[in-house]
């Protein structure tokens, strides 16, 4: 088969990674790749969001599955393009894709089918929002219904906070019509796991779950980014909890969907608070998590294409079970200094090989180029240094031990991924 894979990031790289291994597989595009997926793959100079030239060049190289990375391609429609082309591609379509890109959206379809989430008002205008703040007071969450590059969320521990997110969402339009509707709800307490789910919308099958890392600094302080590292299986997920948040939220709300008339095919991520009354939707988004697909896919010994072929024809009941390596896998991204804010670009990258010759180590790239001989920076999260071990405990000395090999002028990462799951 020829597969296309669109995105560039570290998710995009071990989606080639592991779909290089399959038997399946003849030939891998990716559209536009970075300077490790090149090693892999045959890098092209279209945009992830150019649907229509992915388009013209899936068709005219014979395109067998596509594969989409980000969430913009596609809840600007890629899937339904392809569909509309009679190609195979893998991923929600464009209402579907809904449940990401507009939170209102996603907050109305939770509360319509009884999906455990937090307590929620939807405003359209700066100055209610405001008065209702005043009146319920902090702390509580504001978020921009559209999409925001993960930044539209504001957990606010004080009114006055949140009255200028609303300021900055609303008036400033820091995100454009992005914030022209904004949530505010109710504050959750507790631990976060990622719960990433590949459907057909009748078929359900879960992956191995994860946690990520979404603060910029050590023990959760700073900002929030994409993503500081993630470690896959997360304990915290026990088999009954996994359970309750496959009856409560990733069932009721793909049956939601059908019922809506919208059949969901691709990957369902559910980001869920265990809160102490039980586990509570954060967020749904439509694709593969950035860094949760570095820590989960070394972990899955099945044929990844098997299953996403599956998917993408709604007939995953082919699939029965997937098969787990059963050790456990961490992932640390090195970032450019300043990220999630600015950052220098164009910083040599030392030690890829060193690191990469470790036991039981991949290193993904994200924020990667290739220019001659060299390997520079070129993005906010540029590596994904990523290991294997019979513990957590494990993984998480080997991805170390890894990062010690890389360096590069301004490289900043956590030195606490996977501690939680020590606990
Ligand atoms: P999102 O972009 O919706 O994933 O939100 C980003 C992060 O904000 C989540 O991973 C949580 O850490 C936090 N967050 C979102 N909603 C809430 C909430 N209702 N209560 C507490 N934290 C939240
Ligand atoms: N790691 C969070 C995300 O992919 O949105």
């Amino acid at each position: 088969m020829r597969i296309l894979v669109v995105g560039s990031g570290g998710r995009e790289h071990a989606l080639v990674w592991k779909i290089a291994q399959s038997k399946l597989c003849d030939k891998i595009f990716c559209a536009p790749g970075n300077g490790g997926i090149n090693q892999l793959a045959e890098c092209l100079d279209i945009k992830a969001g150019d649907i229509f030239g992915l388009l013209e060049f899936a068709r005219k190289e014979k395109i067998d599955l596509t594969v989409v990375g980000p969430e913009a391609a596609l809840s600007l429609g890629i899937v339904d393009e392809f569909e509309k082309a009679g190609l195979k591609i893998f991923g929600p379509n464009k209402q579907a894709a809904n449940l990401e890109a507009s939170k209102v959206f996603s907050k109305e379809l939770m509360a319509k089918y009884k999906v455990p989430a937090a307590d929620f008002k939807i405003f359209d205008n700066p100055d209610t929002a405001k008065k209702y703040i005043e009146k319920i007071g902090a702390p509580c969450v504001v978020k921009a219904d559209g999409l925001a590059a993960g930044k539209g969320v504001v957990v606010a521990k004080t009114a006055s906070e949140a009255i200028n997110a609303v300021t900055s969402i609303m008036q400033d339009k820091i995100f454009g019509d992005a914030g022209k509707k904004i949530i505010i709800e109710e504050c959750l307490t507790g631990q976060e796991a990622s719960i990433l789910v590949i459907t057909d919308s009748k078929e359900v099958i879960a992956l191995a779950s994860a946690q990520d890392h979404k603060r910029v600094f050590d023990n959760d302080e700073g900002e929030n980014t994409g993503g500081m590292g993630a470690y896959s299986p997360a304990p915290i997920v026990t088999p009954d909890i996994l359970k309750e948040i496959m009856q409560k939220i990733i069932y009721r709300t793909i049956d939601g969907l059908a019922k809506e008339g919208i059949a969901y095919r691709g990957v369902l991520y559910a980001g869920v608070m265990l809160t102490k009354d039980g586990p509570k939707t954060l967020e749904f988004n439509v694709r593969f998590g950035d860094p949760e697909t570095e820590a989960i896919l070394p972990r899955l010994k099945s044929d990844l294409v098997e299953i996403m072929l599956a998917a993408s024809v709604g007939k995953l009941s082919k699939i029965r079970t997937l098969e787990w390596d059963s050790r456990a896998c961490v992932c640390v991204v090195c970032a450019s200094r300043g990220y999630p804010g600015n950052y220098p670009k164009d910083k040599e990258i030392g030690g890829l090989d060193e690191a990469a010759k470790l036991n039981d180590v991949v290193v993904f790239h994200a924020g990667t180029k290739k220019s001659g001989n060299k390997i520079l920076t070129s993005g906010g999260r540029v590596l994904g240094v990523t290991a294997l071990g019979s513990t957590i405990k494990d993984a998480i000395n080997q991805a170390y031990r890894a990062v010690e090999k890389i360096n590069f002028e301004g490289m900043h990462y956590r030195k606490d991924i996977g501690r939680k799951a020590l606990k």
